[in-house]
Order: structure tokens, then C-alpha cells, then sequence
């Protein structure tokens, strides 16, 4: 952040007020109101903050107009086409893509942190079976700092250090372990002889009483899955990492809460609520019908996977996904599925209609990332697991910048009161 000598002013019953103007490497320029409220008394108002930066960072840009998103400068598409999920994790994590043998010795860490602590099998036996694995992991997330109490001080650099391995290294096993639990399976153990993503394929998909070999081609499939949903800059459930991380709180705390924000529909839970739109609309001919649906102001039916808060041009995460959804059908054979149709068909028919024209929605990443994962046998209430145990590194790159920030302050924003003004206490027998 660069000072620009630019100032703005802002008047208020014909005081002026100078506020200093920010110059980032990339985006718009920053307002700094920090000392606002001393100097003028007044708050600004900003609710879902459209006009606000909640911080500053070095870790990822989104142009949305251009549809572009960078990961400390890289491409989103360079990185899914020449990189892999666990390079992306160091690039994230420490700044820059790593050497060889950095990237050799970062594996091996995360390899060697892969197994949950044994009595987690009994902490997750005192879920309901028909639990949603959404709902398992917030719980078994939070109770990592019960199990890992020792690398949960977050002054400690070193335990900081320990507990982003462990995150990054046990959200595949727990993510899979909701799975195995919600079907009535037995965990599967990780192998460190696989890949990151293979073996997740491996914990979900196989059984103890037959050999499952991992398809080289769906591995790279999910690993890109990871790679597409790794980070993005300020969104809700990173700001809520970083507001619940504000206070002190332990990291696994503060990741329990960025995957409980994440799981709504409005946000990460959307590839399920996509796909369950998809089953919904059933056939091609009932498109109409619910595109009309999403254009009534008084329906409050929207096309799920559809818009963005800040890309209006393309995903750009969406685009890679779509070209890998036709290779992953067409390897499983799958490309006349009747949902994908559907799917195809309600694209095309929102991307020519003038609402979602001139309204800037496009398919956004959880509109394909759905439809490959239901090919590839996931049942959708694992989709945003899936979307969790990949954003963990996003979450957790975050909270160690903010951590790391001597100008860290406990987030506390401040509000537009509109309830009473001081009224006395009537005693129930007055009322
Ligand atoms: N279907 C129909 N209309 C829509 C949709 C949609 N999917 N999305 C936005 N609109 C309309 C909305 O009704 C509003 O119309 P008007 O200006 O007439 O009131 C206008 O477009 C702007 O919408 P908004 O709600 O003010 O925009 P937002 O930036 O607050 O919301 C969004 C962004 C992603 C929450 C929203 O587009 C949406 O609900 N999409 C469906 C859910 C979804 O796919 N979410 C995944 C987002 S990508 C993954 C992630 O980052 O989590």
C-alpha cells in the first residue's frame, strides 16, 4: 500500500474533512476512514460491505470486470493447467512457487500429517448417521484444538506453523470420514504413497473388501477441482475466519467458522443447491418455467450457480472447470446423462436471455464443479465438503498474514441504530 498524495474530501455541515487516498499494486484506490469517527464523528454505512476493504493483503487479486483472479500474481488458469493443489497450497501459504526440493520437503510434511488422531473415530461415532457431513465437519474442525491443543497458540510462530500443515493435511480424512459415516462405511486410512487428491479418491471411494485403483485422469480432475476452489481474497466466509481470528482465537476454531459460513447457499453451498435445482427442473422442456421463476421480483427462486459479487464479465475458475466437466464425461461415459441436458440447456438459454445479459450473470464455479462431481459418484452433500477441505489453504494463508500483521485489531464494525431511544422500564402489571 502506497501513499499517493491524493486526498479526498468529505464535507459535513461546511467542515471539510481530508481522508488520505491508498494506491494498491492492482485494483481501484482506497479511501483510508481509520481516523474518520476521532476527526468528524461520524460512521459510513456499507452493509455487505460493496464499497469496503476489510484489510489489506498480499495473498489474492480478482479483476471481476475482466474476469481475471491471481494468486499472488499467477493466473488462475496458469496455475489449474502447469501447477498442482499442493504447489498452489506453498504458493499461497509462504509467497512463492517453490523450488524443487522445497516442493519435495512440503509434500513430505503434509504426507507425514495426513492420519487424525485415533480417538477422532470416536468423537465422529457420536454423530447422527444421517448427519450432514457439512454439519460433522464444523464440529470436527472446532474439536481439533481439543486434539492438537499443542500447536493451537497462535503467538507461537512455530505452532502457527504446525497447525496450517495439520489443516491442510486432515481436511481430506475428515472430509472423508463424514462421507464414509454419513453411508455406513468404515473409515479408510490415507496413503501416503498416493497423491493429495488421489488419495482423497481412495479414502471416499474404496472399501476394505475389494482393491479400488485411482483413474490417473479423474485424480487430476479432483486436484484441479482443489486448485480452482484454493483462495478468494476477501470473501465471507475468509472474512469470517479473519474476524473470528481478530479476537485470539485458536486456528481450528476460526477455520470451524469460515466452514460454517461457507456452507451456505448463497456462498459454497450452492454446488449442492445447483445440482438439486438441476434434479428439480427434471427435464429440458421446464427450463422456461423456472427462468422465469428467477426473473419474478416477487419469487424468491434464483439460478443457482449463476452471478457473482464481483466477477461481471466470467469466472474464470468456471471456465476451466467447464472444459474439464466435458473431459471427465466423456472418460466416464456420462455425457448423455439427462441432468447434464439439463444443465447444458439452461446455460445456454440463461447466457442468450437479456435478464442475465444485462444483469452480469454467468455460471459461476459451483455450476460446473456439481456436475463433475456428481459424475464423478459424489452424492451432493459432499460437494461442499469438498469445497471446504480445498479452500482450507485460502482460509488458513489468510489468517496466518493477519496473525503475522503487527497492525492487527480485534474486528469490531460499528452500526446504524434504528431501534428505541431510552425509554424506562414499565413494571408488568403498567404493560
Ligand atoms: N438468479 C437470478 N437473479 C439473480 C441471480 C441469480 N442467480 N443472482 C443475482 N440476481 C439478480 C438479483 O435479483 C439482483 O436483481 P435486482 O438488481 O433487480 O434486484 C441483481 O441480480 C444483483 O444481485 P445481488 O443479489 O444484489 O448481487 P450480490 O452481489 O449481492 O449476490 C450472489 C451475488 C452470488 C450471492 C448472487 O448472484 C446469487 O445469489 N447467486 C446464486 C447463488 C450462487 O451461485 N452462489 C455462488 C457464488 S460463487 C461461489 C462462492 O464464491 O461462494
Amino acid at each position: 500500500m502506497s501513499d499517493t498524495n491524493k486526498t479526498a474530501t468529505l464535507t459535513i455541515d461546511g467542515q471539510s474533512h481530508e481522508l488520505p487516498i491508498f494506491s494498491p499494486t492492482l485494483g481501484p484506490d482506497v479511501i483510508d476512514i481509520r481516523k474518520l469517527y476521532a476527526q468528524a464523528g461520524v460512521f459510513t454505512y456499507d452493509p455487505g460491505f460493496t464499497s469496503t476493504a476489510s484489510c489489506d493483503s498480499t495473498i489474492t487479486f480478482i479483476d471481476g470486470g475482466k474476469g481475471e483472479l491471481l494468486h499472488r500474481g499467477y493466473p488462475i488458469d496458469q496455475l489449474a493447467g502447469k501447477s498442482h493443489y499442493l504447489e498452489v497450497c506453498f504458493l499461497l501459504l509462504y509467497g512463492n512457487l517453490p523450488t524443487a526440493k522445497e516442493l519435495e520437503d512440503f509434500e513430505t510434511r503434509i504426507t507425514r500429517h495426513t492420519m487424525v488422531h485415533e480417538q477422532m473415530h470416536n468423537f465422529f461415532r457420536g454423530f447422527r448417521r444421517d448427519a450432514h457431513p457439512m454439519a460433522t465437519m464444523v464440529g470436527v474442525v472446532g474439536a481439533m484444538s481439543a486434539f492438537y491443543a499443542d500447536s493451537a497458540d497462535v503467538n507461537d510462530p512455530w505452532q502457527r506453523e504446525v497447525a496450517c500443515i495439520r489443516l491442510i493435511a486432515k481436511l481430506p480424512t475428515i472430509a472423508a470420514m463424514a462421507y464414509k459415516y454419513s453411508i455406513g462405511q468404515p473409515f479408510v486410512y490415507p496413503r501416503n504413497d498416493l497423491d493429495y487428491a488421489a488419495n482423497f479418491l481412495h479414502m471416499c471411494f474404496s472399501v476394505p473388501a475389494e482393491e479400488y485403483n485411482v483413474d490417473p485422469i479423474l485424480a487430476r480432475a479432483m486436484d484441479r477441482i482443489f486448485t480452482l476452489h484454493a483462495d478468494h481474497e476477501q470473501n465471507a466466509s475468509t472474512s469470517t475466519v479473519r474476524l473470528a481470528s481478530s479476537s485470539g482465537a485458536n486456528p481450528f476454531a476460526c477455520i470451524a467458522a469460515g466452514i460454517a459460513c461457507l456452507w451456505g447457499p448463497a456462498h459454497g453451498g450452492a454446488n449442492q443447491a445447483c445440482l438439486e435445482m438441476l434434479r428439480e427442473i427434471g427435464t429440458v422442456d421446464r427450463i422456461p418455467e423456472f427462468i422465469a421463476r428467477a426473473k419474478d421480483k416477487d419469487d424468491p427462486f434464483r439460478l443457482m450457480g449463476f452471478g457473482h459479487r464481483v466477477y461481471k464479465n466470467t469466472d474464470p475458475r468456471a471456465k476451466v472447470l467447464k472444459q474439464s466437466a466435458d473431459e471427465v464425461l466423456e472418460l466416464l461415459g456420462v455425457d448423455d446423462n439427462p441432468l447434464l441436458q439439463v444443465a447444458k440447456e439452461l446455460e445456454h438459454t440463461a447466457l442468450n436471455d437479456p435478464y442475465f445479459i444485462d444483469k452480469k450473470l454467468f455460471p459461476n464455479v459451483d455450476f460446473y464443479s456439481g456436475i463433475i462431481l456428481e459424475a464423478m459418484g459424489f452424492p451432493t452433500s459432499m460437494f461442499t465438503p469438498i469445497f471446504a477441505l480445498s479452500r482450507t489453504v485460502g482460509w488458513i494463508s489468510q489468517w496466518k498474514e493477519m496473525i503475522g500483521d503487527p497492525q492487527n485489531k480485534i474486528g469490531r464494525p460499528r452500526q446504524l441504530y434504528l431501534g428505541e431511544t431510552e425509554r424506562n422500564y414499565e413494571d408488568i402489571e403498567n404493560r
